[in-house]
């Protein structure tokens, strides 16, 4: 029996992205669905996985071949907040690799590992069309201009606010 994770916990948003898209088309909501699963589990779990795909009426595969296609889509665990820093050539000659240095050093770990508390996530991605607003990264998402270790340092904190 699948795990309804998900619909029990996200009924509300489940419902509000399907409103979005005629019911005969509700397969269109795989995606948004997919960030959801992202959000609650951490990465796209085969569970979850499986419920986007009974939710939307189709087959797991087709989900997993949307998953895997799209590098947003996570396939390993990871913390809550996913920093992702930029690492393209045109952000490195504006500082992005320094910049991932001091982040690395600011929570203690390497890019592609997660913090102890399992918070924050640090990876390094290739471009995100922000490339005269570098050093930049997206943390789920969101993106964040210009950074210095200041503002990283204020952006880190908040992220260990909001769940305290
Ligand atoms: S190269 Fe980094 S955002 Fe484009």
């Amino acid at each position: 029996m699948l795990n309804s994770m998900l619909k029990e916990k996200r009924s509300a948003e489940i419902e509000q992205i399907l409103a979005k898209y005629p019911p005969e088309r509700k397969r269109s909501a795989v995606m948004p669905l997919l960030y959801l699963v992202q959000e609650e589990y951490g990465y796209c779990t085969d569970d979850g996985m499986r419920e986007v795909a009974e939710i939307c009426g189709i087959d797991p595969t087709e989900v997993k071949s949307v998953a895997g296609f799209y590098s947003m889509y996570r396939k390993h665990a990871a913390g809550k907040y996913v920093i992702e820093v930029c690492d393209d050539l045109p952000c490195v000659l504006r500082g992005a690799d320094k910049f991932i240095d001091y982040a690395e050093q600011k929570l203690g770990i390497k890019a592609g590992e997660t913090t102890q508390d399992g918070k924050i996530t640090l990876t390094t991605v290739m471009c995100l069309a922000a490339c005269d607003r570098a050093p930049m990264c997206q943390v789920n998402l969101n993106y964040h201009y210009d950074l210095t270790p200041e503002k990283f340092d204020q952006l880190v904190d908040e992220l260990k606010k909001r769940d305290e």
